[in-house]
């Protein structure tokens, strides 16, 4: 039978699915990595290099995923990190999403570089949902994009601090996302012509398409193009840790900082006043060459200890993922492609089918190792550094 008539079950299945859907150059926005992607690989295959310890006859009856975190209960603990232009993947794709997030009982990021504004987030929910921030030279704009946010309920800001420059993502250039060639312009728009199913129900039947939490900004509110220059323009490598302050300033929720890829870095957050980290290399998608994140997680999570929140993104496919970065020493999880990858393929009813297997897998892999709660989790449960394993189901 062909991979593509099974009932998904695996995050590949849904990342097929996608691939079927989407026009490649979208597909490769998504699926693709900085430079050669080693990063990249390194973030999904470190992960099978640990295994988990199995203990039985420990009554697993009462198996409870739920953990609390920044004063919200979730049902697991997971979040949807935040993902720019999410509703070219799928319709209104942040509204969708953020939907599926809802009901599943776990928070949802609002990117900066959203389809979706704030507001329309907002009127499609009622749980508040994380709002994601770039630091733009114009410090105007950040302050309306933090009341806005904050007006429309959102307590939880995650400031991404990964991205000082955009990261060189080649298959961006290769297919005419970037670059401004005429040939990459053709190619751009003979892709778009291999997808009639995406160009009616997202490219015509989703619009508008502009970044809306920006689009008083640009003066063409239509041209994606414009916002991609405008954006670039806009973020301020000149940023520090100084900044912090006046983020602190200017918003009263909690302040979750990501993107800390070191330890060091760790430590000036929790000195900056940071509720939360996310160990983050944006998925691969900025510094080629940097670690996994898994590999970092556990001296990161050692040199703040309890003083804050660890998060971490990068590589989680399923359930057996998140039991494992939980036990190496994160609060939580966040997933992007995983999500995105739902979503292009079967929209808010695949996010939904997606989140519910994660919390039967972390269930069922807690059970199996002889633990009932999350808070159980820890170094004493991943046995030992293994050699890296090929799924058969991938
Ligand atoms: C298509 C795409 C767009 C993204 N856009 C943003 C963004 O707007 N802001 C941000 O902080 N991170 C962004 N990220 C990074 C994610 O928030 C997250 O760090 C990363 O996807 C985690 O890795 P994973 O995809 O392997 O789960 C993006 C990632 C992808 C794949």
């Amino acid at each position: 039978m062909s991979k593509y008539n099974v009932v998904a079950v695996t995050t590949n299945d849904y990342k097929r699915q996608a691939k079927q859907r989407l026009p490649n150059f979208l597909f490769d926005y998504i699926e693709g990595g900085a430079n050669a992607e080693q990063t990249l690989q390194a973030n999904t295959a470190d992960f099978k290099r640990y295994t988990l310890r199995q203990r039985v006859m420990r009554d697993v009856s009462a198996v409870d995923t739920s953990t609390t975190l920044f004063g919200e209960s979730l049902s697991m603990p997971l979040a949807l990190a935040p993902v720019g232009m999410a509703g070219l993947f799928a319709r209104r794709g942040e509204v969708q999403a953020a939907r599926a997030a809802e009901k599943n009982g776990i928070p949802f990021t609002l990117s900066t570089v959203a389809i979706c504004s704030s507001e329309e987030v907002q009127s499609a929910t009622n749980q508040p949902f994380w709002f994601q921030l770039y630091m733009l030279r114009d410090r105007a704009l950040v302050l309306d994009m933090l009341h806005r946010a904050a007006a429309s309920g959102c307590k939880t800001l995650v400031f991404t601090v990964d991205l000082a420059l955009p990261g060189m993502r080649l298959r961006d250039y290769r297919n005419g996302m970037l670059g401004g060639s005429t040939k990459g312009k053709i190619s751009y728009l003979t892709q778009l012509f291999t997808r009639p199913g995406w160009l009616l129900d997202i490219g015509i039947l989703g619009k508008p398409h502009s970044l809306c939490n920006l689009k008083h900004k640009v003066e063409s509110a239509s041209d994606l193009d414009r916002y991609k220059a405008f954006v670039e323009s806009q973020f301020d490598p000149s940023a520090t840790w100084k900044d912090i302050a006046w983020l602190r300033n200017n918003w009263s929720g909690n302040i979750i900082i990501k993107g800390i890829m070191d330890a060091d870095d760790a430590k000036a957050a929790v000195d900056a006043g940071a509720d939360g980290i996310v160990v983050s290399n944006h998925g691969g998608r900025q510094l080629d060459g940097v670690s996994s994140t898994i590999d970092k997680l556990p001296s990161i999570a050692n040199s703040v200890g309890q003083q804050t929140k660890v998060l971490l993104d990068g590589g989680i496919h399923n359930g057996v993922d998140v039991v494992k970065a939980i036990a190496l020493g994160a609060d939580s999880v966040l997933i992007g492609r995983s999500w995105v990858y739902a979503m292009a393929a079967q929209g808010e009813a695949g996010v939904n089918k997606l989140l519910a297997l994660y919390q039967q897998e972390i269930a069922a892999t807690m059970g199996l190792m002889g633990v009932s709660r999350i808070e159980e989790l820890n170094s004493d449960v991943i046995e030992r550094f293994n050699q890296p394993f090929n799924n058969p189901l991938s």
